[in-house]
């Protein structure tokens, strides 16, 4: 099962293969931005992807629309559009 790790001093998560990042991370006790609930319209629960970028799964055509329009950088992901498929380091900056 992939583990969700912090850069920050938290305790990892241990989440099923598949889940959605951001109801991963929201089911762990941690904060995630949002203005529209994870429809795929605001960007705001984009998060840094430390390591492991490669266990995630491939960027959606709205995740593309949104980094394209709002200008998101290549090493943070919109959780609420990526399924975890093995180990990820993440963090944002307001945890
Ligand atoms: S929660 Fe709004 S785009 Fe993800």
């Amino acid at each position: 099962m992939p583990v969700i790790s912090f850069k920050k001093n938290r305790t990892p998560l241990t989440v099923s293969k598949g889940v959605n990042l951001m109801k991963a991370l929201l089911d762990g006790g941690l904060p995630v931005a949002s203005s529209c609930s994870g429809d795929g319209v605001c960007a705001k629960c984009k998060i840094i992807i430390v390591e492991g970028m490669e266990n995630l799964s491939t960027e959606n055509e709205t995740e593309s629309f949104l980094r394209e329009s709002k200008g998101i950088p290549k090493d943070q992901r919109i959780s609420c559009q990526v399924q975890v498929l093995d180990d990820i380091t993440v963090d944002t900056t307001y945890w």
